[in-house]
């Protein structure tokens, strides 16, 4: 198929509308809220009647005891991630209320909130509501507001997010908008929670277009494809400017592993590279990058995967579109630090032009690897991506790939592998993965895993021994970052939703790496 008939797919795509978000803060009595949804947070603890909640007192008293008659007969528990729909027959002015569990006070942290505002957004879309209020009481007076806007902000774009794009049939599409609220009774508060809003819709925005790119699937979104989207997103907002390496060009460099991993496609490969400048120069001198796998398709190429759930390998450029889209709020952030997103976008099929196992290939780095199994082909476009940003003098590099189905087997679905050479970045990045609500769990780059990756004909081979195939592949980066500060976020684990989260989200893409890779940036300030 010629490329001019791809594009002509995707003119149709493109207009297509994904449910648009929009958070705004209030100041209101939950009684007075016009709204379809009015969600209230309950912590085990309220219990009315038994342990009071002042506020959720006179709310079940304006209806009528509906809510202690709920926690009489026992329908609701607020445990975290459970909810309820109340409807208020005009004794308050929205139309539904909606409790949301939080689970144990002592227990809640941030994320709480930011899961029970995703949660809220989720069952509110569910019932087609086109406005929700996320109503804060005022029994919580020290809470950090301005950091709750940004939280809660998040979670409401994360939960109400649907993919839909492919859906022609019109009553199976929940909504076009969600016009959400934050309210508070109080002045200050609503303040405050302004200021983090403004933060927490960049960041929950640019979550879900992440999530987007990740859920178009192979035939839609191919490496020239997200190139051409990169180009709009760093024209779109200023600090950011795009360069596109091409084929052609990636193998005038000599960037023989993305180039040998792309090759059996008829989709070529790219090297998408962004940089944002903060205006006024940065603070720091040596620039950071972020590198991201983006593998718009991994069929395993000639070492094929197995088919069952083959197609679930459109998500093996979440690294890729987390960059991206972190890159994007960098610059609405106008955080004061230079960074340079690199993607590394390529489609792993296999053709008679494809890489084949056995082949010795060389990498833009110089250094000479075996392929052993072409379906271990992270690690060979990511290799380049790496030397990259070592030539662009970047001294900080962090690395995202959907790299192992060793790390999901080690960590289950709940979080991603972190590996770095260097222990206050490995600290930095995991206060940034607690402060986001995106968890990781480190796990060891170690000498010994390098043993296992050093080839016998060529300087490296690209898979290690059977066990722990996560740590011999963060160990195979690890020979492309020498003397730099390095991370490597192996995300294969968070590349879509875990059971749990189907509570709050969509099945599909989470676009994880994007409030991660924020929070980190930001705290660099
Ligand atoms: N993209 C996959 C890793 C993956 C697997 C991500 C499952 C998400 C869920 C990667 O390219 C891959 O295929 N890795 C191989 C490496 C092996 C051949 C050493 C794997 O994990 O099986
Ligand atoms: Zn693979
Ligand atoms: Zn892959």
């Amino acid at each position: 198929m010629t490329t001019a008939v791809l594009r002509q797919n995707l003119g149709v795509i493109m207009a297509k509308q994904i449910i648009k978000i929009d958070v705004k803060t209030q100041k209101a009595d939950v009684a007075k809220i016009k709204a379809d949804v009015v969600a209230v947070g309950v912590f085990s603890s309220d219990k009315i009647g038994i342990k009071k909640s002042a506020f959720l007192e006179t709310l079940d008293a304006k209806l009528a005891g509906a809510i202690s008659k709920l926690q009489k007969i026992g329908d609701f528990k607020p445990t975290a991630g459970s909810s309820i729909f109340l409807y208020t027959n005009g004794k308050i002015a929205a139309e539904r209320l909606l409790l949301i569990g939080l689970g144990e006070k002592n227990q809640a942290n941030m994320d709480t909130f930011r899961q029970a505002a995703a949660k809220a957004a989720f069952e509110a879309v569910n019932v087609k509501a086109k406005s929700l209020a996320v109503f804060l009481n005022d029994e919580k007076k020290d809470a950090d507001f301005e950091r709750l806007g940004q939280i809660i902000a998040e979670g409401i774009h994360f939960g109400g997010y649907r993919y839909d794009e492919f859906i022609t049939d019109k009553k199976e599409i929940k909504n076009k908008t969600l016009s959400a609220v934050i309210a508070a009774e109080n002045q200050s508060a609503v303040s405050k929670l302004a200021k983090g809003i403004k933060i927490g819709q960049i960041i929950g925005q640019a979550q879900n277009f992440a999530r987007t790119l990740c859920n178009r699937p192979g035939n839609v979104l191919y490496p020239a494809e997200l190139a051409s989207v990169a180009k709009k997103v760093a024209s779109s907002v200023s600090g950011l400017s795009c360069t596109i390496l091409d084929e052609k060009k990636l193998a005038a460099k000599k960037m023989g592993g993305i180039v040998s991993v792309g090759q059996g496609s008829i989709h070529k490969p790219r090297m998408i590279i962004i940089k944002y400048t903060p205006q006024g120069g940065a603070k720091k001198k040596e620039p950071i990058a972020l590198v991201g796998k983006a593998i718009t398709f991994d069929s395993g190429g000639i070492s094929l995967k197995p088919s069952a759930d083959m197609h679930e390998m459109k998500y093996d450029m979440t690294g890729g579109a987390a960059v991206l889209m972190t890159m994007e709020v960098v610059a609405r952030l106008k955080l004061p630090i230079e960074v340079y997103g690199i993607i590394c976008a390529a489609e792993n099929k296999p053709d008679g032009g494809s890489y084949r196992p056995g082949d010795i290939i060389t990498t833009y780095s110089g250094k000479t690897v075996e392929v052993l199994n072409t379906d271990a082909e992270g690690r060979l476009v990511l290799c380049d991506g790496l030397h990259q940003a070592k030539i662009l003098k970047c001294k900080t590099v962090i690395d995202l790939a959907t790299l192992t189905g060793a790390c999901v087997v080690a960590l289950g679905k709940h979080k991603a592998g972190l590996f770095s050479n260097d222990d206050k970045m490995s600290e930095k990045i995991k206060k940034a993965a607690v402060e986001s609500g995106e968890p990781l769990w480190q796990l060891p780059y170690e000498q010994v895993y390098t043993d296992e990756i050093k080839g016998t004909i060529a300087d490296l081979k690209n898979i290690g021994s059977k066990w722990g195939g996560a740590c011999s592949a963060a160990a195979f980066l690890g020979e492309f970052v020498k003397g730099l500060v390095w991370a490597h976020l192996d995300i294969a684990p968070t590349m879509d939703t875990s059971e749990p989260m189907k509570k709050y989200a969509q099945a599909g893409s989470i676009g994880f790496g994007v409030r991660l890779l924020t929070e980190f940036l930001k705290n660099l300030k």
